[in-house]
Formats: structure tokens, sequence, C-alpha cells
């Protein structure tokens, strides 16, 4: 596999525009075909505002917080505006704190190392593993996965009335699947969850790039999000919230920047005085790019407005909905049922097919990138396809032939503000003729990955 130059006029339409647009990919029935890009639950592209802000601020890249130069001052400057940004992005309340962290996965972690000793965690068995693993050294009830948005708020007022401990109670919920892209009831679990004294999480790892999400208008304490699914992949993410647990908390890590003062004491040890800020879980040199990509990201999508991109983003859902409704042996899959309000983030079998090979075919013969998998939400999947503990997990048996195996995993397709009608209609094109006339080619596993066999050619 090779860089390919991008070589197509950039004809194509969306709301947002986004790198990668005119990028031209191999097929494997030969020519070349403009790639769809219909992955962005796992990585978004970036957005063309973010790559153009980015470079119009590298030449003045410069340390953050460390450095009395110019272009220091300049970039530190840019970082601390950069979460007010952000701040304002999220509505936060004045005395929440913003932090830069990795991505959801570590926003969630910190917090899990941040919750106050003897907290029940709450958390359903249908979150994405980055929301239901943080939690090691807390009591966790895992709460069954409801088939309504209305028995999620039951089950969640339930677990929290039958609480035996009276300590500090946390719940961690998604906003939006990021296997069935339903919205999650949030405002109402949020109600529950301080109606009975706990706090609550926003998992907004799918949902920020596509609603707007308002802590104050929600009453969520936290909301952890990723740069990489907000159109900003430059290896930053955000943890938002309530400073209390943040501040009495050990610094997520130890070191410089999280520090204010270190002194040696007399017996020979090190005394520590840790920042109260959002710098006591910053240590180490801040990714001002990141940072700034972040941003850069929430200023496109409040300037664009999210009522128009939302209004647009559901013409494609049910484009996408409606499509695959009409293939035989096609079944979406759900968990709140057909009129659940959702994202652009659809996970599906067909009957027949397995998924691994299935997308691999939408790849090699189409120019369309999918995900295939249990998408780190393997509960979650096994619940909806109906399958056991002992099945295999990802890829499953992905050189198996179409019709050999049920399959045991699925097929995602997600979508958002870059995304043209285009790749929407040839995605759905295309899975009509896989299911009616089958792959034109043949496919074998090779690292683990179901890819074409290069012996037909
Ligand atoms: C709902 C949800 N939460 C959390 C994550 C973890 O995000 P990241 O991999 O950026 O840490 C994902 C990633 O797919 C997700 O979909």
């Amino acid at each position: 596999m090779s860089l390919r130059p991008a070589a197509l006029p950039s004809s194509v339409h969306a709301p947002l525009p986004v790198l990668g647009r005119d990028v031209l990919v191999p097929l494997v029935t030969g020519g070349e075909v403009g790639y769809a890009a219909l992955d962005y639950a796992a990585s978004a592209p970036a957005l063309q505002r973010v790559w153009d802000d980015v470079a119009a601020y590298a030449p003045y890249y410069g340390s953050v917080h460390r450095g009395a130069g110019y272009l220091s001052q300049l970039s530190t400057d840019l970082f601390e505006q950069s979460r007010a940004t952000v701040a304002d992005f999220l509505g936060c309340r004045p005395g929440d704190q913003v932090i830069f962290t990795r991505s959801t996965t570590d926003s969630l972690n910190l917090l899990a190392t941040a919750v106050p000793a003897g907290t029940s965690v709450f958390v359903f068995e249908t979150e994405h593993h980055a929301s239901l693993l943080p939690w090691r050294a807390s009591d966790v009830s895992y709460l069954a996965a409801p088939r309504t948005p209305g028995e999620a708020v039951t089950t969640l007022e339930k677990a929290l009335a039958a609480r035996e401990q009276r300590g500090p109670a946390l719940v961690c919920v998604t906003g939006a699947s990021n296997v069935t892209g339903e919205l999650w009831p949030v405002r109402e679990l949020a109600a529950a969850a301080h109606a009975h004294g706990a706090r609550i999480v926003l998992d907004a790892a799918q949902l920020a790039a596509h609603h707007p999400v308002d802590i104050a208008e929600l009453d969520v304490d936290w909301v952890a999000f990723s740069g990489h699914k907000l159109y900003a992949p430059f290896g930053s993410g955000v943890l938002a919230g309530r400073a209390d647990w943040l501040c009495a908390a050990e610094p997520y890590l130890a070191g410089g920047g999280a520090s204010r003062r270190v002194a040696r004491r007399a017996d020979g040890g090190v005394d520590v005085d840790w920042h109260t800020t959002a710098a006591r879980h910053e240590a180490g040199s801040p990714n001002v790019i990141g940072a700034y990509a972040i941003a850069s990201a929430c200023r496109a999508l409040a300037e664009a407005g999210f009522a128009r991109l939302v209004e647009r983003e559901q013409a494609l859902v049910a484009r996408v909905r409606a499509g695959l409704a009409e293939v035989p042996g096609v079944r979406v899959l759900s968990l709140f049922g057909e009129d659940a309000a959702r994202v652009g983030v659809i996970s599906f079998v067909v009957e027949g097919w397995n998924s691994s090979h299935f997308a691999a075919a939408l790849s090699a013969e189409y120019g369309i990138g999918v995900r295939d998998g249990l998408f780190c939400a393997h509960p979650l999947v096994r619940t909806l396809l109906g399958g056991t503990e002992q099945e295999p997990g990802e890829c499953a048996a992905p050189d198996a032939a179409p019709g050999e195996l049920p399959s045991l995993n699925a097929v995602r397709v997600s979508f958002g503000a870059g995304t043209p009608e285009e790749h929407v209609e040839r995605f759905v094109d295309a899975v009509r003729e896989l299911v009616a006339d089958g792959a034109r080619w043949r496919y074998r596993t090779e690292d683990g990955r179901c890819v074409p066999d290069r012996d037909q050619a």
C-alpha cells in the first residue's frame, strides 16, 4: 500500500470540507475511485479549516508554560485560549475545569483515578470499553442493556435506589452509541443520578461532532470527548467539568507542569505542592497543536450551526436506513428500535455473509472505508447479534466464504459533516450489488485482516 496523490477535482459537496476528499484509491477489479471515508465513528477526517489553522500556527510553534521567548508566550496564550474556546463550546459553568488529555479513553481513565475512595460506579453493560473498563479501583455495578431510553432511566433509578453504600456515586453514560448511533437520554439520566445524590460523566465521543453538547443544560458533571472524532486528529482529547474531585485527587501524571513547587525535605525526601487548576492533570509538555486543533474544530462546528448540520445528517441517516431496508437479508442493529433518535452511525449484518468479508469487499471493489468487528463494545454487539461469550471476537473468521458462517461481528458505516451525498449513495448501491451478485473477488486472512486474494489477479 502506498500514499496516492490527490488527482480528483474538489467536486464533492458537504457542509464542512475535510481533508482526503480528493484522494484516489485503487480498486482490486482495476482502476481507481475517490475514497469514500465512511468510518467517522472510528476517526473522522481533519476539517480543512482545522488543517489550515494548524498550518498557519505551525511556524509560530513554541513551548507552552515554560519559555520566555516570544513564540513560547504566543503558544502559551494559544493553548489557554483553546481551553476557553472548548469551555464555550461545551457551555461550561463557572468553576468548571477543561483538561486537555490524549483522548476520551484517557479522559475517563483520568476521572477514574480522581473519584474519591469508596465511590460506587454505575455503568451500562452496553458502553464502549473506554467507559466500561476504567473504574477498576471502584465498586462497579454493570447495568443490564435497556431496550428503550425510558428503561435506561428506570434501570438506573432502581440501581441507585438499591445502593447500600451511602458514599459518593458516579454514573458513566454514552451520549450516542458507537454501535447503533442511538442517542441516550442524557438529561433524564443526569436528573436521576442527581436525585439519588450521584454524579454523572457523559462520554461524548460519538456525540460532540454531531450534536450540541451543553454541560450546564444537560446538567452533567463531566464531559469527555476525543479530538480525532471531532475532525481534529492531532492527539488531544478533553475532560471538562466539576473541579472539586479533580483538585482533590492525586495528579494523573506526576511531573513538570503539574507541580507548583518542589523542594527537598530535611529527611531526604521531596515535598511537592501540586497545582489545583487543570494543569494538575496535564503534567509534561502540553500538546498545543492538539488543543488548538480541537478549538479550531469547535469554532468551525459552532459557526456552521448544529441545527443545519443535524438536519443534513438526519437526511443522510434516513437515506442509508431506507437503502439498507430495501436489501434482503440486511439486519440493522438497534437497541432502542426504529424510532430512536440517532446520529450517523449504523451497524448491520448481512445474512450469509461474514462481516469482515463484506467490509473488505466494500473497500476493495468500491473504494468505501467502513469498519467491521465488535467496535470495542463487545457485550453490546454480542447482545445485538444474539451471540455467546465463547464465540471468537473481532474479525472472526474473515476468510470464510459468503454463506459459510453466521456473522460473529458486524459492519459499521458512519459519517458526518464532511460526507458528500455521493459517498452515501455509492455505499447503498454497493450493498445492494454485493448482496444481489456476490463479491467479484476472492478474499483471505492476512495478519488478522480480510484482504483480497492476490492469487486471483
Ligand atoms: C462511545 C465511545 N467512547 C469512547 C471511545 C474511545 O475514544 P478514543 O479511542 O478516542 O479514546 C470511543 C471510540 O470509538 C467511542 O466510540
